[in-house]
Formats: structure tokens, C-alpha cells, sequence
């Protein structure tokens, strides 16, 4: 099963990610996919300011993995495009159990470590502010959470 949506502005992309943000749980994991400059950070800052974290979130680039502690459940953020052999020693199970929310940019980077249980966007330029999303839930969690939403 997947979901097919153009967003045809950056504000429908944080919608979608408020929309999903409200049907939130523990342990929660967004795969993020697709073109450089294609709104997978404007869509994490559009989760983690709808779970009220006020921090600027800028994109992990240095240390993989950035957490944040002021909203309503913990945020993982990761950019994993420039792991290298050092950085792929992240406990990325570690990140999946503390029962916060991780969104992956470039989760294509780390296949053999997503869980098995995820939720994954993939992004396509369209045009200079339409996107096409494809989202795919892959467990039930996540289909009802698509169902209730999209
Ligand atoms: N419909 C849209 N949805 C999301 N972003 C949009 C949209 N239209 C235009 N934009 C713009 O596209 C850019 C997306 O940048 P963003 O940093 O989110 O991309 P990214 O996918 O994280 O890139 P990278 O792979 O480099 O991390 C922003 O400048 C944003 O304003
Ligand atoms: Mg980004």
C-alpha cells in the first residue's frame, strides 16, 4: 500500500508533518528518501515544531544524530548521507527504543539498520515548489496511523 500526495508549497509539506505528528507514539520511525533541496528537513521542522520543540533544528550533518528534548516526546533527528565507517557505529537500535520519534533523512544510507516496523516518505521535485510524496507504511501501526490521516 502507498499514499501519493503533491504538495504544491513548503506549508503543505509541514502540514502533512503535523498531521502525522498528531497520531504520534513511541518509538516512532520516519524514513525519509528522495531529492537533494526536496523538503526532508522542512518536513522534520514541521514534526518538531508541532511536538513544541522551540530549538532551530538545522540538519545533523557532523554528528549524524541530533536530540532534542523539549517537546512532547523526545526527537531523533539523523542526516545520514555522509555516514562513514566511523558513524556506522551508531546504536541506531538504541535510538529506535527510547521511546521518542526518529526521522531519517537519507535512510537509504542505513537500510540494514531501519526496523523492519517504519514509515517511509519518499520525495520527488516536481517543479520549484511542488513535490510529489510517496508515503508507505510497513506494519500495521503505521497503516492505521496513514489511515487516519491521509
Ligand atoms: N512543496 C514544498 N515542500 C517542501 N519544501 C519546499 C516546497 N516548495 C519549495 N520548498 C523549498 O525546498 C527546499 C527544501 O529544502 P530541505 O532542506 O527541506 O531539503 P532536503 O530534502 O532536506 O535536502 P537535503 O537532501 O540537502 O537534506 C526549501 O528551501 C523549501 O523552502
Ligand atoms: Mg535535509
Amino acid at each position: 500500500m502507498e499514499y501519493k500526495l503533491t504538495s504544491f508549497e513548503e506549508k503543505e509539506t509541514i502540514e502533512l508533518a503535523e498531521n502525522l505528528e498528531s497520531e504520534k507514539f513511541p518509538n516512532m520511525v520516519i524514513c525519509l528518501k528522495g531529492d537533494l533541496g526536496s523538503g526532508k528537513t522542512v518536513f522534520t521542522k514541521g514534526f518538531a515544531n508541532a511536538l513544541g520543540i522551540t530549538d532551530v533544528i538545522t540538519s545533523p550533518t557532523f554528528n549524524i544524530v541530533k536530540e532534542y528534548y523539549g517537546g512532547e516526546m523526545p526527537l531523533f533527528h539523523m542526516d545520514v548521507y555522509r555516514i562513514d565507517e566511523a558513524s556506522v557505529q551508531i546504536d541506531f537500535d538504541e535510538y529506535f527504543s527510547k521511546k521518542g520519534v526518529s526521522i531519517i533523512e537519507w535512510s537509504d544510507m542505513i537500510a540494514e539498520h531501519l526496523p523492519k516496523q517504519r514509515l517511509e516518505i519518499s520525495f520527488k521535485i516536481i517543479g520549484e515548489d511542488k513535490r510529489m510524496l510517496i508515503i508507505k507504511p510497513f506494519g500495521k501501526k503505521y497503516e492505521d496511523l496513514c489511515e487516519a490521516v491521509l
